[in-house]
């Protein structure tokens, strides 16, 4: 039988990665970075010259990919038809810009939402991203929604873009048909505006119901 899934979602620079890591590593499970999947899906349509925006496009390419998720170091790394993007790939420019239009597509969500199941089969996970307690696992008994404030999330912003770019992914992930960005129904919401990443573990930790 299939493990049960700590579900951890939110919005863009919200904290919830690093806060994800930590609870993974606190309770011994695999972590998984969902945004990494679709970050690396994104990077490979860049790479193949097609574009984000065309929807047909990408989902012609997505039918075509072969996609690997490798557990290393505790986390799951993305391998996507055969090779795997760095960390600088996954996080470019270029990558944020394009990843919530490539995110849209009814074909990519429905290849990885397959692989993220397939993943829980394989042991104990903490999976991160913005439908996971929605759509993915919405039968999971231990589902939490990270916020933060405008302000807060625009000065954690670093590695992921500017904040009118975060604005703007945000606005497309909670606008979308398909598995939008939502507060999942039955999750703990914690907002870590004010909290150190040290206390929003803990709280974390605090909210799961573990046998
Ligand atoms: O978590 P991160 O900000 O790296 O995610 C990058 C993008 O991937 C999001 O803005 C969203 O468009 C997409 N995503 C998604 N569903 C997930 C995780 C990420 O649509 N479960």
């Amino acid at each position: 039988a299939a493990h049960s899934v700590i579900t951890i979602d939110g919005p863009a620079a919200s904290g919830k990665s690093s806060i994800a890591r930590l609870v993974a590593q606190r309770l011994g499970r695999t972590y998984v970075n969902t945004g990494n999947m679709y970050r690396a899906v994104t990077w490979a349509v860049l790479q193949a010259g097609v574009d984000p925006q065309d929807a047909d496009a990408v989902r012609a390419f997505a039918t075509g990919m072969v996609l690997e998720s490798p557990v290393v170091d505790g986390k799951t790394q993305v391998c996507i038809s055969g090779r795997t993007p760095t960390d600088a790939d996954l996080n470019s420019d270029p990558v944020n810009r394009a990843v919530s239009f490539v995110a849209r597509v009814d074909e990519v969500r429905n290849r990885l939402v397959a692989d993220q199941r397939a993943l829980a089969a394989t042991g104990p996970l903490v999976m991160e991203g913005r439908d996971i307690g929605s759509v993915v696992f919405p039968d999971s008994p231990n589902k939490i929604y990270i916020d933060a404030s405008e302000e807060v999330r625009a000065s954690r912003r670093g590695a992921q873009g500017h904040a009118d770019q975060i604005a703007e992914r945000d606005r497309i992930d909670k606008q979308r048909k398909n598995s939008p960005l939502v507060i999942p129904a039955g999750a703990t919401v914690i907002d870590n505006s004010h909290i150190t990443l040290d206390q929003a573990v803990e709280q974390v930790i605090a909210a799961l119901h573990l046998a």
